[in-house]
């Protein structure tokens, strides 16, 4: 069974990996959608975000990702996925998950979307906080794959 991971991914974040690696222990396949045109203005380009995720799932079995610049549920069903796995960390995340879920179920009855709770470890955690901590100078280690790491240093030594 094939499983879609979707998001901004601006940038992928440790909690982001959790989930995907949770997720590759649940589906045979799981494609990690990077979204070409998120709802918020992205930092980073579609291919930089797709290059951080790639840094991440490449060589792990099973695992691939892709931008996608359509609506979240033909992209699932170019996949041929019936799965859409989002993370959740806490009940601000629920009603903007809820709607979402809604709405894809709206559009297609053959695609579930489930839900995987963040590890407590990454509960907090978020592309936006990491952004800020790093726009302002701060430790930002282990919260993103080291590629992240070191594009934000880049980003806000310039
Ligand atoms: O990481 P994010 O920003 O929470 O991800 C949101 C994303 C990209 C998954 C969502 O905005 C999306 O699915 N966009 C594609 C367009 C779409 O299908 N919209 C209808 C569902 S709300």
């Amino acid at each position: 069974m094939t499983a879609i991971c979707p998001g901004s991914f601006d940038p992928i974040t440790s909690g982001h990996v959790d989930i995907i690696k949770r997720a590759s222990l649940l589906f045979e396949r799981v494609v990690v959608g990077v979204a070409k045109h998120p709802p918020k203005k992205p930092l980073f380009s579609a291919k930089d975000r797709l290059r951080f995720v790639e840094a991440v799932v490449s060589g792990q079995k099973g695992l691939r990702a892709e931008i996608f610049d359509s609506l979240l549920i033909e992209f699932a069903q170019k996949h041929d996925a019936r799965i859409i796995v989002r993370g959740l960390r806490a009940i601000s995340d629920f009603e903007h998950e809820f709607q979402m879920a809604q709405l894809n179920r709206k559009l297609s009855l053959q695609i579930e979307t489930v839900f995987i709770m963040a590890s407590p470890e990454y509960g907090y955690l978020s592309s936006s906080a990491v952004k800020e901590i790093a726009e302002f100078g701060g430790c930002i280690e282990n919260m993103v794959p080291s590629v992240v790491e070191e594009a934000l240093r880049k980003m806000y030594s310039k």
